[in-house]
């Protein structure tokens, strides 16, 4: 049984995002989309929004939704996973990630998988839509319907705890 653990901040999931699942989940027997909470970083959603707006966008595709407290290495061999699958838009994104691979690789022994996601998605960024919802654009076919909702929402009142 393979087992592929997808992670990242998810704040919030993306199309791009929904896409390397898809894909990720053709290849595995079983794969997990992990929620990670790294407390240095400022989210815009909480850690159980990013959970609840992810198990929303997964929905149909027989992808669990979990999430990590510590590290990721220790994640991945506590749940025995095959390897760690992140999606590739471009080779910043290589940049990012090779050493974050070499790093699970030395704490875990864990391999990481790279997969080239839809060209047609590749400017997508969490970023990107933060910004463009925050200035009051037009997110709907970037992001899942809920999360489109969800930021319209949550920039909708600025100046609150977020
Ligand atoms: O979506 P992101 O922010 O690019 O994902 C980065 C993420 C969350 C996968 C990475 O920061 C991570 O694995 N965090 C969990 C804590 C951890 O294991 N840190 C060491 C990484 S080598």
């Amino acid at each position: 049984m393979s087992l592929a653990v997808c992670p990242g901040s998810f704040d919030p999931v993306t199309l791009g995002h929904v896409d390397i699942v898809r894909r990720a989940r053709g290849i595995f027997d079983e794969v997990v989309l992990v929620v990670a909470h790294n407390p240095a970083k400022r989210y815009l959603f909480t850690v159980d929004e990013r959970v609840e707006l992810a198990r929303a966008a997964v929905e149909g595709l027989d992808v669990r939704v979990d999430v990590v407290e510590g590290l990721l290495a220790d994640y991945c061999r506590d749940v025995g996973a095959t390897a760690i699958v992140k999606g590739l838009r471009g080779g910043a994104d290589f940049d990012a990630e090779h050493p974050m691979a070499l790093m699970n690789r030395h704490l875990a022994g864990v391999e990481t998988m790279f997969v080239v996601g839809d060209g047609a998605l590749a400017h997508i960024a969490s970023s990107l839509v933060k910004d463009i919802a925050g200035h009051g654009g037009d997110v709907t076919d970037l992001v899942p319907p809920a999360v489109a909702q969800a930021l319209r929402t949550a920039l909708a009142h600025p100046g609150g705890t977020r």
